[in-house]
């Protein structure tokens, strides 16, 4: 794993390990590159609610707003106040790949709007809606929006926690995106409130491989006790997020 992230214009190094001296000489190399003006380490892990992290200044221009070009799309974000991952890329690219343009899409955790975005330029789906509890997410989520050129019709922005914005009253989906921050809770009684019977949900799990069958079971029984079925048809890795542990992609079928 590369122990640095190219956002666009700013490269955040780890600095683990190293010295003042080498910290300074990768981010002189880094500076080299020719996108990356400004070169910051990461000074804690993701941290909270809002999965944010802090970081210290190294080399270039003193900067925190990213621009940053992944799937033909443009993202600009505050890297201290917004949650982005440029490892979900991929990622990002292989959801909107599953996605059919007659759905209704619910992207739970939206951030500030690459799952979205990403999917409505591939797709084009009827509708996609973005929940988001972050302001600064969500105010980025809309310039995001102008900036790749999509109406706020076709991508809607609801700036607020998925556990009261998500009601009957927002209606159901065809798909779910829950790309969830790395917390205990699983959120999954909230995208049962948006499914119906066949909804698709992609809900994003961390664990070791030995602990895939006890979270399995774990979401099983939880959609039991909201009296719904589910099934799980598919379990694709998509990166490590620390020595022996997975994010994992739980491809889940909504039965009753
Ligand atoms: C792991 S990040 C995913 C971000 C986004 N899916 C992406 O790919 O960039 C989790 C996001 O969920 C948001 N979040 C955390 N708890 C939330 C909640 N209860 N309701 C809505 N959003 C929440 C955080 O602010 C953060 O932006």
């Amino acid at each position: 794993m590369a122990d640095y992230d190219i956002l666009g214009n700013i490269a955040i190094i780890k600095g683990e390990g190293k010295t003042n001296e080498e910290k300074l000489k990768q981010a002189e190399e880094l500076l080299g590159k020719p996108s990356i003006k400004t070169v910051l380490e990461r000074a804690s892990n993701v941290k909270g609610r809002l999965r944010t992290i802090k970081t210290k200044f190294l080399a270039g221009t003193k900067n925190l707003i990213a621009m940053h070009k992944e799937n033909n799309c443009v993202f600009k974000f505050n890297v201290e106040t917004c949650y982005f991952s440029p490892r979900l890329s991929n990622e990002r690219k292989l959801i909107a790949e599953k996605i059919r343009k007659t759905d209704k899409v619910l992207v739970m955790f939206a951030g500030v709007g690459a799952f979205p975005i990403v999917i409505y330029k591939y797709k084009k789906p009827k509708k996609i809606i973005g929940i988001e509890i972050g302001k600064d997410c969500c105010k980025y989520f809309n310039e995001n929006l102008r900036l790749n050129k999509i109406s706020p019709y076709d991508v809607e922005v609801i700036q607020g926690d998925v556990k009261k914005k998500v009601t009957k009253k927002l209606g159901k989906f065809e798909v779910i995106i829950m790309a969830r921050p790395n917390l205990k809770e699983t959120f999954l009684k909230y995208g049962l409130i948006a499914s119906k019977k066949g909804t698709r949900i992609f809900y994003h799990g961390f664990c070791r491989k030995d602990e895939l069958e006890e979270l399995k079971g774990q979401l099983i029984e939880e959609a039991k006790k909201q009296k719904r079925k589910i099934e799980i048809e598919d379990i694709v890795p998509i990166g490590e997020i620390a020595p022996f542990k997975n994010r994992w992609r739980i491809e889940i079928k909504v039965l009753k």
